[in-house]
């Protein structure tokens, strides 16, 4: 029987969320257990473009990909949500739209000064330059959290000891 959750990976940028959200996909898939990576950065090309980063609009890109997870945990496919998720408001809400015994939230947590050291997109860069605005954790808010159920530490761990580290945690939240 599958327990259907879905996992809620939120974190800075360059905390290594869709590095995470990857790998646990490619280890379930494996296992026959369906499931679908929701990438903020990639859904703002599709069912979220016209959303920019103000508060308003982070919240309505959160809120949408939760409302996606629940058509996903319908038919059993696990949604694996990789997305910064700033505010804790929108974190408690996520909860309270999938429900709470149908979702593991992640906080996958990194310094931002780590973070800024590895800008993998280069993102860091331009915010620097001015040429990016309302940057999270640097023009722009990233609130602590209360509500994670798992925290992983990329800033101390391995990218290998986080995904390993992720995969039993979950497998103590979900039953396969
Ligand atoms: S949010 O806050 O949850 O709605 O953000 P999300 O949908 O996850 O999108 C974050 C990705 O968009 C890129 N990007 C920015 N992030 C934060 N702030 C600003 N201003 C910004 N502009 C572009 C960035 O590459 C994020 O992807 P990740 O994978 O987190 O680095
Ligand atoms: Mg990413």
């Amino acid at each position: 029987m599958i327990k259907n959750k879905a996992i809620w990976l939120f974190g800075l940028s360059g905390a290594g969320k869709t590095t995470l959200a990857r790998q646990i996909s490619e280890t379930y898939e494996k296992q026959n257990i369906r499931t679908i990576v929701l990438d903020g950065d990639i859904l703002r090309n599709g069912i979220n473009k016209g959303l920019g980063f103000s508060r308003e609009d982070r919240s309505e890109n959160v809120r949408r990909i939760a409302e996606i997870c629940k058509l996903m945990l319908q038919v059993d496919i696990v949604p694996i949500v990789a997305a910064i998720t700033p505010y804790e408001s929108d974190r408690i809400a996520v909860k309270k739209t999938i429900g709470e015994n149908k979702l593991v939230l992640v906080h996958v947590k990194c310094s931002i000064d780590i973070c800024e050291a590895r800008d993998p997109k280069g993102l860091y860069a331009q915010v620097r330059k001015g040429t990016i605005k309302n940057f999270t954790g640097i023009t722009d808010t990233y609130e602590g959290t209360n509500v994670a159920s798992i925290t992983i530490n990329t800033e101390r761990d391995s990218i290998d000891a986080s995904i390993n580290g992720l995969l039993e945690c979950l497998s103590n939240k979900i039953e396969i």
